[in-house]
């Protein structure tokens, strides 16, 4: 039975829920009917917007409010991962996708919409995420608690996307993801993965961007990319997650010293105009 405080934690987490779901549901309308009439779009782009779900968990930490930007990046990570599989003549119909980590869904609910018929995987720490993404996207779960080294999905995937993971972890932390992914390939699986590259160290340098580091992570995070190719700094008040960049090159080196894949094709600052793109392709 629950007490009285619980009871009404309960009912607030409840109002807020419902208050959420109210106001993203406009927000996400609205910007939809935005974006469809946008030249940049393909048509194929402005029929996932017609089918994508635009139910916005209220602990959704990417969703701030911005419709078109978190719609945006949802088209944006489908449009990178259709440029790949041409480039690798691999088709996801009725292929298995690991989303990793899928967060509250931002791009699986276009994978959902482009690919109904595939199965669907999340992958993340945060268990209510992963419960969300099961219930409105039709997907598994893949609740990643301690050490990627000691997940065991019982799967290999056709497609992996990781979406903004290696940008907040150190070179060690790194390779320990991609070797999970290039371990749970399937034969001639493509693995996207993005990162903070080029573009982005430039935006440090320039000061037109910080990530949410202090003025000495932004140093070191340079100064790491300029001295061996791959910066990292925790955020503050924060152990062993923060923001890193790297180069093509250094990527392609962690990435390489991994055995049974092959780099296929690589897109500068080709997600959400903000992180690159570096698909591997099994052996
Ligand atoms: C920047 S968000 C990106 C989420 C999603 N890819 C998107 O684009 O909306 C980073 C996500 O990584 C998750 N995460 C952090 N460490 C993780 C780990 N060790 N295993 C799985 N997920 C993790 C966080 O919970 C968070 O949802």
């Amino acid at each position: 039975m629950m007490t009285i405080d619980e009871t009404l934690a309960t009912a607030r987490e409840w109002r807020r829920a419902a208050k959420h779901r109210m106001i993203s549901s406009i927000e996400l309308s609205s910007a939809r009917a935005g974006l469809v009439e946008s030249p940049d779009l393909d048509d194929f782009e402005v029929r996932m917007l017609d089918l994508v779900s635009l139910r916005v968990h209220h602990r959704d930490g990417m969703y701030h409010g911005d419709g078109t930007h978190d719609l945006g990046a949802g088209i944006s990570a489908l449009r990178c991962i259709r440029e790949c599989l041409r480039v690798a003549r691999a088709d996801l119909r009725y292929g298995s996708i690991l989303d990793f980590p899928s967060g509250h869904g931002r791009v699986m609910r276009f994978m959902r919409a482009a690919w109904p018929e595939a199965c669907l995987t999340a992958g993340e720490i945060d268990g209510v995420a992963v419960a969300f993404c099961i219930r409105e996207f039709d997907a598994l779960g893949l609740h990643s608690a301690g050490p990627v080294g000691d997940l065991r999905p019982g799967a290999r995937y056709d497609l992996i996307w990781c979406g903004s993971l290696l940008t907040h972890v150190d070179e060690a932390s790194a390779f320990e993801f991609l070797r999970f992914f290039r371990d749970h390939l399937a034969d001639g699986g493509l693995c996207l993965f993005t990162t903070h590259g080029a573009a982005a160290v430039e935006r440090l340098r320039a000061g037109t961007e910080d990530y949410g580091l202090s003025e000495e992570g932004v140093a070191r995070v340079i100064d790491g990319y300029d001295d061996g190719g791959y910066g990292y700094a925790d955020y503050p008040k924060s152990k062993s997650y923060g923001i890193s960049a790297a180069g093509h090159p250094k990527m392609a080196e962690i990435a390489g010293s991994i055995d049974g894949w092959d780099e296929c094709h690589f897109i500068a600052d080709g997600w959400d105009r903000s992180q690159d793109v570096h698909a591997w392709q099994a052996g």
